[in-house]
């Protein structure tokens, strides 16, 4: 199997419209995961939530988990079930969401400190689905533990007993938020204690990051196994949450990087496998080019965004506001050009947001994502 990326779900910026703009801009990616669905008590839907995840709002996303967040087994499988109405045939149960509101009310990363509670939803869930003759296979995006590291592994024996369809791990606790580094070390720990398969999700943020992580996961032996079969469950899909939203070309830039077989060619990166191969002058010239195309590529992707997100909400806030939220993260790929993305911030309305932004790219702003370094996003 070669490398998968997968799209992951950030609430608030990969909506149904970021997911179908990007894809009709960009290659790389495999698939998406949505963000979270909260389920309703009494067999209520959020009608707005769900239109997130309908197919006709989904057209050009290669493939959509849709992802649930809740703790009740009844009120998870009524709203599997409308999924599945949908043509849904896998959905994700989110047990990551590091909120203190939700996790207060022992969802997202709450749930994770009580296995108990666990196994009780898992086991309704999955004797639901039985009973009710549902085709749906269920996932799991967790965290190490809401407090402690370690929490993960009174879980792991637990999801033994079930037929997951992967879990995908990011190696934070709940309340570190998105501070400090993701843990890859505890994330092998995880792999040596669980069959299921197991995505990597964290900090993945350039291609060099991506290498050294994915070089690291692909010897690791894998619970229960011999070393003879140990590559039988090998680690190859990985999501990427905020780094494709800095570097939208990032997925691309990872899949050329690993070559046309989709393999991991060797363990350094891609800009020094490029300049083992070419001039400095000639190098530099190619770079030059291929900016410019960047950035008209960005341009293009940014118009569309603005065009279609402006199609779709009438409140001229709620457009502005959508479009901060692109900027949040893309905003310091263009450390030199802070000053114009500020002033693109301040404006209130749909005009002035064009009139900004318009300047902004006829300046030829100078792409350069600082990548390895994910506290950038504090820098706007
Ligand atoms: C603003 C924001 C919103 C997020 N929303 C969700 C969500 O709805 N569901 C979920 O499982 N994870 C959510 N996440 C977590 C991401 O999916 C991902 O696990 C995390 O950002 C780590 O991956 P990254 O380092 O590649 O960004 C969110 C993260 C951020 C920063």
């Amino acid at each position: 199997m070669s490398y998968q990326i997968i799209l992951a779900p950030l609430q608030g910026y990969t909506d149904a419209v970021f997911r179908d703009v990007y894809f009709r801009h960009f290659t790389g990616v495999d698939e998406a995961m949505s963000p979270f669905i909260s389920t309703m008590s009494q067999n209520k839907i959020n009608i707005s939530s769900l239109k997130d995840v309908v197919p006709e709002n989904n057209l050009h996303c290669p493939k959509l988990i849709p992802q649930i967040l809740g703790n009740v087994a009844e009120d998870f499988l009524f709203l599997t079930r409308r999924l599945v109405e949908l043509g849904y045939s896998t959905v994700n149960l989110n047990m990551g969401c590091p909120h203190s509101k939700v996790a207060k009310k022992k969802r997202g990363s709450g749930m994770l400190p009580y296995p108990e509670m666990v196994d009780q939803l898992l086991d309704n869930v999955f004797k639901g689905l039985t009973s009710e003759l549902v085709q749906c296979k269920i996932s799991i995006k967790t965290r190490l533990g809401r407090y402690e590291k370690d929490e993960i592994f009174n879980l792991l024996p637990i999801f033994e007993r079930y037929p997951l369809e992967e879990i995908i791990v990011h190696p934070r606790t709940g309340v570190e938020m998105y501070g400090g580094n993701a843990d890859v070390n505890a994330f092998i720990r995880v792999a040596d204690n669980t069959s299921h398969n197991l995505v990597y999700n964290g900090d993945i943020t350039s291609v060099k990051v991506f290498e050294n992580i994915a070089g690291n996961l692909e010897g690791i032996r894998r619970y229960g196994q011999s070393t003879s079969t140990a590559s039988s469950k090998p680690i190859k899909r990985f999501m990427i949450g905020r780094g494709i939203l800095s570097n939208p070309f990032l997925p691309s830039e990872i899949k050329e990087a690993l070559g046309y077989n989709g393999k991991m060619q060797g363990f350094y990166s891609f800009e020094d496998r490029i300049g083992k191969s070419s001039d400095k002058l000639g190098e530099n010239r190619m770079n030059k080019d291929k900016d410019s195309d960047k950035l008209e590529k960005i341009r293009l992707f940014h118009n569309e965004l603005f065009a279609t997100y402006s199609r779709k909400f009438y409140g001229p806030l709620h457009v502005t506001g959508r479009m901060k939220g692109f900027w949040t993260y893309i905003g310091p790929s263009f450390p030199v050009n802070r000053k114009e993305i500020k002033k693109i911030l301040k404006v209130k309305n749909r005009e002035h947001y064009a009139e900004a932004a318009e300047k902004f790219f006829a300046a030829m702003p100078i792409f350069e994502p600082d990548n390895d370094n994910l506290d950038t996003y504090s820098r706007l």
